[in-house]
């Protein structure tokens, strides 16, 4: 696959910028009045006796039974009685019904869109988030017929395990409201076709238009011009979701934005990194900003090192192609770890809005020193035999070139230079072929000072010391290490957790962040998504580093598939006195 960004300049008849009208009124729910909100940012959605009213951030509520009144509704409490009439006029102006949404997939043949896409939206179709007007398209260059879309994208819906009631019917009624459009991706004519098609499915109602870009990046911009000249809203607003990669540098990453910003706003552009939807991961801000034990301690004063693990226990299997053009470091670190760090280390934010959060992530990124070399160690998985099986090596992908030097796996030490983070490494970690699959984020705390039970853990101090980890998947859990008597007469001591296991406590299961993703970009709720200087920022960061380790052809150390990976990695973390906290042996 064709990886560089194609200048926009080389788009055909780039003369006049034909942008995409511009977001319809966009407010904040706390500087608006409710019911505007509620109408205008968020197109919600009302099914039968529910109102939904979203967002990820929590302003204001999730879900509201509209059974019963105003009365026992929460959301009317605390509204001031005018607004409670704003919401009733809401509820009775039928706004909702003069409205459509239309969802278009382009590159709706391809894996993203069936393993992950339409599965996120026919759940929460199956859900009810979805407004009661919606259409969704695929666009592909594949001839396809409706039907056959619909066969395609019907083997990959399932639903959710603890509500299977109804689950045929709703799966019928989600397929009738997919579509299929075929047409080439640079073609603005076929781009028209759609739009006649969508208009002919919105039959002139206000249309709001979201396009979901899952397509390799060299196609992005003529995507995006076509779309924007043929394909907008006319009368509601047009957003587009871009998968990465976001370019392969700093110098790429900015033209693509250049090329996007020709045909959209910033407020357009919905930069999807999908670790930013995984739970654990929204739940970060929760767990440090509305607990008083953990904020704190947030800092140098207490924490040691933050190590973001990432690894799988399968390879490149089947994306070769794509992969060996990116290595491990532009596919997870420069943005899956990176945004998580960014997360974690910022100052408080103003509010939960947006721009609010993501001026205190920027902060962050560019408080860091760019990595270099010495920062870093690479690896690469060679094929290897166990138990009678042969696992192939990553240069055994009939689609990576032989003598690839490619990365599956590096390990960095990063540094944030300001007054909270001064000399606290943040490790990151990050491989395929390893022997399993997790992600994980993890804080180790400082020792006790003049600890009175020192001599109970014998020499090895940092066994002793707090972690507490945050397991983003498989098995969603948060749990704090600690040092417990263990029980009986004498004294001996042994490392415990204090464990939240998410499917224990929490019975239901776990959307997946497309799904999350899907509705804020839905809502216009952007507090998940990149924004432009995010990403440059998160460019200047590792940029200097991959233009080096490109240009010395530097090798990456081999490890067998499977394995824990390179032994690289600790020397890298024991140079600031880290010891990987995945590694510990106490920790399955
Ligand atoms: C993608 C990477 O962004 O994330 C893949 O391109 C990786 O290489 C995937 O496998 C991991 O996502 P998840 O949600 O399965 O952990």
């Amino acid at each position: 696959m064709a990886a560089q960004i194609i200048p926009c300049s080389s788009s055909p008849s780039s003369s006049s910028s034909l942008a995409f009208p511009s977001e319809f009124n966009l407010c904040k729910p706390r500087k608006c009045c409710f019911s505007r909100w509620v109408s205008q940012v968020c197109p919600r959605i009302r099914t039968r006796n529910h109102f939904r009213i979203k967002t990820s951030n929590g302003h204001p509520l999730n879900a509201v039974s509209m059974q019963g009144g105003m009365d026992g509704n929460p959301l009317a409490k605390g509204i001031n009685p005018e607004e409670q009439e704003d919401f009733f006029i809401y509820i009775s102006d039928g706004e909702e019904a003069h409205s459509t949404l239309s969802i278009t997939v382009v590159g709706a043949s391809g894996d993203l869109a069936k393993k992950k896409i339409f599965p996120a939206l026919f759940a929460l179709y199956y859900e009810d988030w979805l407004p009661e007007n919606f259409v969704i398209f695929g666009y592909a260059r594949t001839k396809l017929t409706d039907e056959e879309l619909r066969n395609t994208i019907s083997r990959t819906l399932t639903c959710r395990i603890d509500k299977r009631a109804n689950c045929e019917d709703k799966m019928e009624q989600f397929l009738k409201r997919c579509f299929y459009h075929s047409g080439e991706y640079s073609s603005e004519e076929h781009f028209a076709e759609l739009d006649s098609k969508l208009k002919e499915k919105e039959a002139g109602k206000r249309s709001n238009r979201l396009f979901y870009l899952s397509i390799p990046p060299n196609i992005f911009v003529d995507v995006v011009r076509c779309a924007s000249r043929k394909a907008s809203s006319a009368k509601g607003w047009t957003r587009v979701i871009v998968e990465k990669p976001f370019g392969r540098d700093s110098e790429s990453s900015a033209e693509l934005t250049r090329c996007l910003k020709k045909y959209l706003t910033e407020e357009q552009i919905f930069r999807i990194d999908h670790y930013l939807g995984k739970e654990l991961v929204e739940n970060l801000s929760v767990l440090r900003f509305s607990n008083l034990v953990f904020e704190p301690l947030w800092s140098r004063n207490y924490i040691r090192n933050v190590q973001f693990i990432f690894s799988e226990d399968f390879g490149t299997e089947g994306r070769g192609g794509y992969f060996d053009n990116y290595g491990i470091i532009r596919d997870i670190m420069q943005n899956h770890l990176l945004q998580i760090l960014a997360l974690f280390a910022m100052e408080t934010p103003v509010s939960l809005d947006a721009e609010d959060i993501r001026n205190e992530k920027v902060k962050v990124l560019r408080s860091m020193k760019p990595l270099e070399l010495e920062d870093v160690i690479i690896g690469q998985y060679k094929g290897h035999n166990k138990g009678g099986r042969t696992y192939p090596g990553y240069t055994d992908d009939s689609t990576v070139p032989s003598n690839s030097i490619t990365p599956t796996f590096a390990a960095a030490a990063l540094f944030i230079n300001n007054a909270r983070w001064d000399g606290v490494p943040f490790l990151m970690k990050a491989g395929k072929a390893l022997h399993r699959k997790r992600a994980e984020i993890r804080v180790q705390f400082r020792h006790v000072p003049g600890n009175l039970y020192k001599r109970n853990f014998g020499t090895d101090l940092d066994k002793a010391t707090n972690e507490l980890v945050l397991r983003v998947q498989p098995d969603e859990a948060i749990y704090l290490k600690i040092n417990n008597k263990v029980p009986g007469l004498g004294m001996r001591l042994d490392r415990s957790d204090l464990n939240l296991l998410y499917r224990s406590r929490y019975p239901s299961e776990i959307p997946d962040a497309y799904e999350r993703l899907l509705l804020d970009a839905i809502a216009g709720e952007r507090r998940l998504f990149i924004r432009s200087d995010e990403l440059d920022a998160a460019w200047s960061l590792f940029t200097p580093l991959l233009k080096e380790l490109e240009a010395k052809k530097i090798a990456p150390e081999l490890y067998p598939y499977g394995s824990r990976g390179p032994v690289g990695a600790h020397y890298l973390a024991a140079k600031d006195n880290v010891r990987w906290g995945d590694l510990g042996g106490d920790d399955d």
